[in-house]
């Protein structure tokens, strides 16, 4: 473009919007809304004429002024045209086939090299990665993965972008007013949640995380977490329903009191929300008629693929995944609880009812801090596999509000990364060495009693097994690195000997002679 063609666009850009958006489902309505809480004029297109109708509504219903702060099109075409250049316009539809299309559609429209499109959704990182390649020349693609639900892309999310630095440089000041907020001395989330007074202080939830792919590599990362925190409280809630003979509405209550300490999180809170709601049809508890199977979009299975992939244990994150898959099985468990025995499910022979919570407490802790150890653990090892410098206190700081993980812990994660940013597993800070050496045995305790009754907790013994290992200086690995060479010649290092050199046993031979291996 020429500079006076520029110029006379500039004058005319008055009256223009700042940003367009294009997907106006849950999320997007709220991140719409949100950014026009913050002072920007938005632009939005939706396929479903209904989304359009319904987001006008609301802003004129919130707004304080005449003046719209929300402009409906009606084309990809209009979209752009009511946009001030270079133009921004940020996507939230859902994650695969639907982004491209939109991508098209807006090269159709006459989108230009140098305006940005930022792809929101729960995409696969590889995508992202493809896309920015595949459009460029044509505009920049740029990716933000979002944590918050609804209320979050409301009132303050949790913003994990990622892409070519200069267009970070242009949105930064954008998602810095809409990202959640933070207060930096207690690391606790200062909000609001009143349409029009979005909170303007304290520490805002996003941080440039690095290239394209790394934001929502981050993102499914956190989802992973998410998954194995999910279960880890669900696997509590079991424990006290089958084991201790509780009622919703108690567990509800002690998920209240836990909620004022070390286990302060937002999926604390909402449990205990959750337990204690009645049925509006029967009166009953409304977690009783819930349908137990669980379902998954994938995020956490992405997760647990890739640490497979880069070879890190991450088994709570596994486990979790596999017990969402278990729990669809829902007529065959149905049949197998009657043809499969195991023991009576009631704990309080050992230990009191009281002791068996305050058991659960801590266990529910401790394999809460393995779970994000092997999260942290994975980014670490996919940074190093994909070249990313992963900033992993700056990675927690954001995920302090906003996010669905948010949770008091994180301060300390933060603090444990800022004081060593070479930390190799968070087990190995020393805060959390205290913490585990503090309330381990009542993890055992926990874990031992609810295995002996029955009620499975797959992710509880699965951090405690993590746990175990990761602290073992001998592993059963040499027996098996033995058997492999018995059966396939596969050769086995020395403890004695550098690693490098490779041995192997001529296992057929009478005198079973070791050979050194030559590369
Ligand atoms: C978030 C959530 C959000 C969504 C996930 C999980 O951070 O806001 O993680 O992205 O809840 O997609 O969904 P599933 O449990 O259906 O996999």
């Amino acid at each position: 473009m020429s500079v006076s063609s520029k110029h006379l666009q500039q004058t005319e850009q008055s009256g223009l919007c700042d940003i367009g958006f294009i997907g106006l489902g849950v999320m997007g309505k709220n991140l719409t809304l949100n950014l026009a809480d913050n002072g920007y004029k938005v632009a939005c297109f939706d396929l479903d004429q209904a989304k359009i109708d319904a987001i006008l509504a609301q802003d004129e219903l919130e707004r304080t002024t005449d003046e719209a702060r929300v402009v409906a099109c009606r084309s990809y075409t209009e979209l752009l045209s009511n946009l001030k250049a270079p133009h921004t316009i940020i996507l939230s539809v859902p994650a695969g086939e639907p982004v491209d299309h939109v991508c098209h559609h807006l090269i159709d429209a006459g989108i230009e090299a140098d305006d940005i499109v930022v792809d929101t959704g729960n995409s696969l990182w590889t995508d992202s990665v493809e896309r920015e390649a595949k459009y460029k020349g044509k505009f920049v693609f740029f990716s933000t993965a979002v944590s918050g639900g609804e209320v979050g892309a409301r009132f303050g999310p949790s913003l994990m972008p990622s892409g070519d630095p200069y267009a970070w440089t242009r949105i930064e000041s954008i998602w810095q007013a809409v990202a959640a907020k933070v207060d930096p001395e207690t690391g606790k989330p200062i909000e609001s949640f009143e349409p029009g007074k979005p909170v303007t202080r304290g520490e805002p939830c996003t941080t440039y995380i690095g290239p394209v792919g790394a934001g929502h590599y981050v993102k499914m990362v956190h989802n992973g977490i998410e998954y194995a925190d999910m279960q880890l409280i669900c696997e509590a809630y079991h424990i006290m329903r089958n084991g201790l003979n509780m009622s919703p509405k108690e567990i509800a209550a002690t998920y209240r009191e836990w909620n004022q300490g070390l286990l302060n999180s937002y999926l604390i809170e909402i449990s205990a929300e959750v337990l204690d709601q009645e049925d509006p049809e029967t009166g009953a508890a409304l977690v009783d008629v819930i349908m137990d199977k669980a379902g998954q979009k994938g995020t956490g299975l992405w997760t647990a693929v890739s640490a497979l992939q880069v070879g890190s244990p991450a088994q709570t994150i596994t486990q979790a995944v596999f017990a969402r898959s278990l729990s669809s099985f829902k007529s065959e468990r149905v049949a197998a609880s009657q043809k499969l025995s195991g023991p009576d499910a009631s704990m309080t022979t050992q230990s009191s009812k009281e002791e068996v919570i305050k058991q659960l407490h801590d266990a529910l802790y401790c394999s809460k801090i393995c779970a994000y150890a092997q999260g942290f653990q994975l980014m670490s090892i996919a940074a190093k596999e994909h070249g990313w410098q992963l900033d992993f206190a700056e990675i927690a700081k954001i995920w302090r509000a906003g996010c669905i993980i948010r949770a008091v812990f994180l301060q300390s994660i933060t603090q444990a990364y800022e004081s060593n940013e070479h930390l190799e597993n968070l087990l190995l800070d020393p805060f959390f060495i205290k913490q585990i050496n503090d309330y381990q045995s009542n993890w055992r305790r926990a874990i031992a009693s609810a295995t002996i009754a029955g009620i499975p907790c797959p992710a509880m013994s699965s951090a405690l097994s993590y746990y175990d290992s990761y602290r073992c200086d001998v592993l059963p690995a040499n027996l098996l690195q033995g058997q492999r060479d018995f059966f396939g010649a596969h050769t086995f290092s020395r403890t004695d000997k550098p690693e490098g050199k490779k041995y192997h046993i001529e296992w057929n031979h009478p005198d079973r002679p070791m050979v050194a291996v030559k590369k």
